[in-house]
């Protein structure tokens, strides 16, 4: 593994592409919640975006954007996991009572969240007819915490703790109130409900590569942003399987929690956390530990795995938001642009460029995986019309 540095970025890197594939989350399982979500009401298909005069200008051979930002009108990817999850959950207890409806009462819900795992989960709760109680760490937005409400959370509260304090916390009320616990992570004994959250986001992949199918594209990198890697795990696997080992997956995390970096650094084959209240504006991607199921995926699969700065998550909300020549827009979070804001600093840095093996041919999938989840903040950064 090589490292290298840029004042905005630190990037661990293989010399080789790996050749290990995924046994699962392939075709099968992103086909059955694929299935699941289209018969939600408000499903609808999140758009493939084009950039090519972004492609262009860093002399790529393209640029594509899968734009979550429109996801059932929650801005967010997250809602794909939890309503798959929670619908796996009440079809299981309705198996077990042997019967389609369950004359148990539906179970209550709660769960831990920086904002869009918590507001999916409200509104697939609410969706079923059931409650969600949803419990954020220190330092959230009021914004985020009001969202998760009028997604139809019976209750949403600001802890004082950091986030993996306050999925321990949710752990604990869950076994003491007899609610479900509905987390995004897995750790040891808990890994049932966040492989089928994990399935849940195999949507996005399916529905992104059927588009790139459709018109003879076939990505050569992808980047994807990662709070403890649930989503990237999955991704990575569905992806890795339908284009083949050739495709260079790179995880992007906030320098201040990169704890899949960390981990691939310490080089034991083990996930470590990275502790205390680390600050960055990347809200999503604030995870002191990776996920149990998807770490060895990442682990065996990543080509790179990149720790980048707050500003460069600027620097691509503000490019998706005043895009170059005629590309179309793209409203971008925090944690949403961060892989784009990765790209132009890779792009542009000839040892990054290498490092990566960039070129005019290369073709880079990204996911912006939320729309302005934080509208202030949004507006704040991407406000005046300037990149960097
Ligand atoms: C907008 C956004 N992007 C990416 C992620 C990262 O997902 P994961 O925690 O599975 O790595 C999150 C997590 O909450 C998120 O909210």
């Amino acid at each position: 593994m090589k490292t290298i540095e840029t004042g905005r970025v630190r990037l661990l890197f293989r010399e080789t592409v790996p050749s290990a594939l995924s046994p699962f989350w392939g075709e099968e399982a992103a086909g059955a919640a694929l299935s699941f979500h289209r018969t939600i009401p408000s499903y609808a298909e999140t758009a493939l975006v084009p950039l090519p005069s972004l492609a262009r200008s860093l002399d790529l051979g393209g640029v594509y954007v899968k734009d979550e930002s429109t996801r059932f009108g929650l801005k967010a990817f997250k809602s794909l996991g939890g309503s798959y999850a929670i619908r796996c959950i009440l079809e299981k207890r309705a198996r077990e009572d042997g019967a389609p409806t369950s004359s148990r009462p539906l179970p209550e819900f709660v769960t831990a969240t920086d904002g869009n795992h918590g507001k999916g989960v409200a509104w697939a709760a609410a969706l079923f007819g059931t409650k969600a109680h949803v419990y954020m760490p220190q330092g959230s937005a009021e914004a985020r915490r009001q969202a998760i409400l009028d997604a139809g959370a019976a209750e949403a509260v600001i802890t004082d703790l950091n986030y993996d304090g306050t999925v321990e916390f949710a752990d604990r009320q869950a076994k003491e109130r007899g609610w479900v616990l509905v987390q995004d992570t897995s750790w040891d004994g808990y890994e049932e409900i966040p492989a089928r959250i994990i399935e849940g986001y195999l949507t996005l992949a399916a529905e992104a590569a059927a588009k790139l199918d459709a018109q003879g594209i076939v990505p050569t990198h992808v980047f994807l942003q990662a709070g403890v890697g649930a989503m990237a795990g999955g991704a990575a696997a569905y992806l890795r399987q339908h284009y083949g080992p050739q495709l260079k997956v790179v995880t992007v995390e906030p320098e201040e929690a990169a704890c899949l970096f960390a981990s691939w650094q310490a080089g034991d084959g083990l996930p470590h956390t990275v502790g205390g209240h680390p600050r960055t504006i990347m809200a999503g991607l604030n995870c002191g530990t990776p996920c149990g199921l998807t770490w060895p995926i990442l682990r065996d699969q990543s080509f790179g795995m990149a720790a980048i700065s707050d500003d460069l998550a600027r620097a691509g909300m503000r490019r998706y938001a005043h895009p170059l020549g005629d590309d179309r827009p793209v409203v971008s979070g925090e944690s949403g642009a961060a892989t784009l804001g990765f790209l132009l600093e890779a792009a542009s840095d000839p040892a990054l460029r290498q490092a990566l093996g960039l070129t005019a041919s290369s073709r880079i999938l990204l996911i912006s995986t939320e729309g302005d989840t934080d509208p202030e903040m949004y507006r704040r950064i991407v406000g005046d019309g300037s990149v960097m």
